[in-house]
């Protein structure tokens, strides 16, 4: 088995012949569970000796799981969808090279360093599941409805889209990396050279820093956006001492019933980290005033685009 440590080992070891089997299988899973060798046979236009060879190659890569029941069928893991967003990526520019080792394991991702032909610095965010992102979304969990059979990879493509949008949303507004690209469930931003606040063990001016967050909170709640799972993990302190907020995908739109409910627990959760690591008050009545005002946001437009946008790749595909 490969380890999540050898992805990019993993993506190189794959020919032409390989890619084509794997995209074939991701197709198949529009209607299969386990996509029967007999479909991929006869979509890949190739010699059945080539395709039994890369159904092995793929299986024993650990990027495809095959089941012997009433047929013999595959079904794609992580790491074969994360072999083909990578490819794609790579052909479309956006990337040219991905780290050997991940820079993050978290909960819900797997985050890469990359960079691109011209010497950008990017993070690859692998998402990984996130049915939790879109709980209160009923349009999405429709959607998923009739996808429950390959739900994980689904569910992380949605996942990808979300955290795109936000920060396509708050990109210049708001201290967010700049989102860079997205296909299935990866999101490419840039690379911000900092460090989470958790780690931090003293802060030059800790009350200007709290007030930084807090404000960028308030300027995404005035986009129309509540980040919905803010804490010292999920804020980055540069060189110069100025924050950015990660960690998108389960934002809320203002409009929705319980960012109200959400953005206060935000604000909460940074304040009293904020107190208890450096003894820092901050006076937080002003900033739930502010989030009782209305926002203009359609709600529905944006689950809607971001459907079309996983649609519109399903078919290019
Ligand atoms: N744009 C970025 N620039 C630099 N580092 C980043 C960036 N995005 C993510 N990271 C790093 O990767 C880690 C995980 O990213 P993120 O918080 O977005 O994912 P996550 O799945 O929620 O992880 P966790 O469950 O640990 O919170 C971050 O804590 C941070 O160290
Ligand atoms: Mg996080």
């Amino acid at each position: 088995m490969v380890s999540v440590r050898d992805l990019v080992k993993a993506y190189e070891s794959l020919d032409k012949a390989d890619l084509r089997v794997l995209r074939i299988v991701e197709l198949g899973h529009r209607r299969h569970e386990y996509v029967p060798v007999e479909l991929v046979l006869a979509y890949s236009h190739m010699p059945k000796t080539a395709v039994s060879r890369s159904l092995a190659k793929l299986n024993w890569l650990g990027m495809l799981v095959r089941r012997v029941g009433p047929y013999m069928g595959y079904k794609m893991t992580f790491l074969g969808y994360d072999c083909l967003a990578i490819h794609t990526l790579r052909k479309r520019g956006t990337i040219e090279y991905i780290s050997s080792a991940p820079i993050g394991v978290g909960k819900e991702s797997v985050v890469y360093m990359g960079g691109s032909a011209d010497g950008e610095r990017y993070v690859l965010k692998f998402h990984r599941v996130g049915l939790t992102s879109f709980r209160n979304v009923r349009k999405l969990r429709t959607w998923l409805g009739d996808r429950r059979h390959v739900t994980q990879l689904y569910e992380s493509r949605l996942s990808a889209q979300m955290e795109y949008k936000a920060l396509a949303l708050l990109n210049g507004r708001v201290n967010v990396p700049r989102p860079i690209d997205v296909n299935r469930h990866v999101v490419v931003m840039d690379h911000i050279e900092g460090l989470e606040l958790y780690r931090l063990r003293s802060v030059e001016e800790p009350r200007r820093v709290l007030e930084a967050v807090v404000d960028n909170a308030v300027r995404a709640y005035h986009m129309g956006v509540v980040h919905g799972d803010l804490s010292e993990y999920n804020v980055l302190v540069d060189v110069e001492g100025d924050v950015w907020l990660i960690d998108w995908p389960q934002w809320v739109p203002t409009a929705h019933g319980s960012a109200q409910a959400l953005f206060r627990r935000d604000v909460e959760r940074i304040a009293s980290f904020f107190a208890k690591r450096f003894g820092t008050s901050m006076d937080l009545d002003k900033v739930h005033a502010v989030s009782g005002t209305a926002t203009s946001m359609d709600v529905d437009a944006v689950v809607d685009e971001i459907l079309k946008r996983v649609e519109d790749e399903l078919r290019e595909e």
